[in-house]
């Protein structure tokens, strides 16, 4: 399953994915919100970025924007990239009803379009980067948009969630394939063949080894908690799987000077 092929079908499908996606989940995010991952951790809370104010910051796997919106009411000059035209149309919208614009562009991670060394922050909340085969042009590709010393943070499904069905309630506490089994997740569709939907997994190590290979030094990694208060399903999130496991990874990495 080549970066071909996953981009082929992610982008088509976070297309046919993105009207549901934002009706389900806008109102959690916030228009302008930050929120780092269904477990409803926000920048406000986490403090990774640093100060955004005055900075150039990009959101790669940006989505309708929220993060950057809350980035642009901050004071950073934030950008969007997304893969899914969809995705930026709702963007558009959000940018034309608040009034908060995030300038988007249509591409891929793993090639991004932009000049060497343009910005101060790159970040990705659930965005982009487990569904790129190739992990090491996404990596690679920041490391070059960034400044020396530039800051580097995502958030993805924790590692540790492979091993379970992505089920929200007891099914999903049991352990059912190998933590090191890097066979992407595909869905195929069963009308034409083709593939509709990849995901990739990587064991943390392989995360760290990553960003080591582009000149990233890792600073920190979060995993928040399931606040005991919090009952909202979000696919294989729940409040019941949360208690007990982590969800969400969140990786902050600095550029070398
Ligand atoms: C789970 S959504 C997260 C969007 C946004 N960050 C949010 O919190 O709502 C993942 C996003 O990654 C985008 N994406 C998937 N593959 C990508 C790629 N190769 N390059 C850029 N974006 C990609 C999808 O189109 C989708 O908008």
């Amino acid at each position: 399953m080549d970066e071909a092929e996953s981009r082929r079908a992610n982008g088509p499908d976070w297309d046919r994915y993105a009207d549901e996606y934002q009706s389900t989940h806008g109102e959690f995010l916030g228009d302008a919100g930050f929120v780092w991952g269904p477990e409803g951790l926000t920048e406000a809370e986490a403090r990774v970025l640093g100060e955004v104010a005055d900075r150039d910051v990009l959101e790669v796997g940006s989505g309708a924007g929220q993060c950057s919106r809350w980035v642009r009411g901050r004071g950073g000059r934030a950008y969007g990239l997304d893969l899914s035209h969809r995705q930026l149309q709702h963007s558009r919208r959000i940018d034309e009803d608040s009034g908060l614009r995030v300038p988007s562009v249509l591409g891929t991670a793993t090639d991004l379009p932009f000049a060497d060394a343009s910005f101060d922050v790159v970040f990705c909340s659930f965005g982009a980067l487990q569904f790129v085969a190739d992990l090491a042009d996404a990596v690679a590709e920041t490391a070059r948009v960034l400044r020396p010393g530039g800051r580097f943070a995502f958030s993805i499904t924790h590692p540790t969630r492979w091993m379970f069905p992505d089920d929200p309630g007891e099914e999903g506490l049991t352990a059912s394939q190998s933590y090191w089994d890097r066979t992407p997740y595909v869905e195929v569709d069963d009308e034409t063949g083709q593939t509709r939907y990849v995901e990739h997994h990587r064991t943390l190590g392989d995360w760290v080894r990553a960003l080591a290979a582009a000149g990233f030094a890792l600073v920190d990694l979060l995993e928040p908690e399931w606040p005991p208060d919090h009952d909202r399903v979000w696919g294989g999130w729940s409040r019941t799987r949360g208690l007990l496991t982590p969800g969400t990874a969140l990786f902050v990495a600095d550029l070398a000077h």
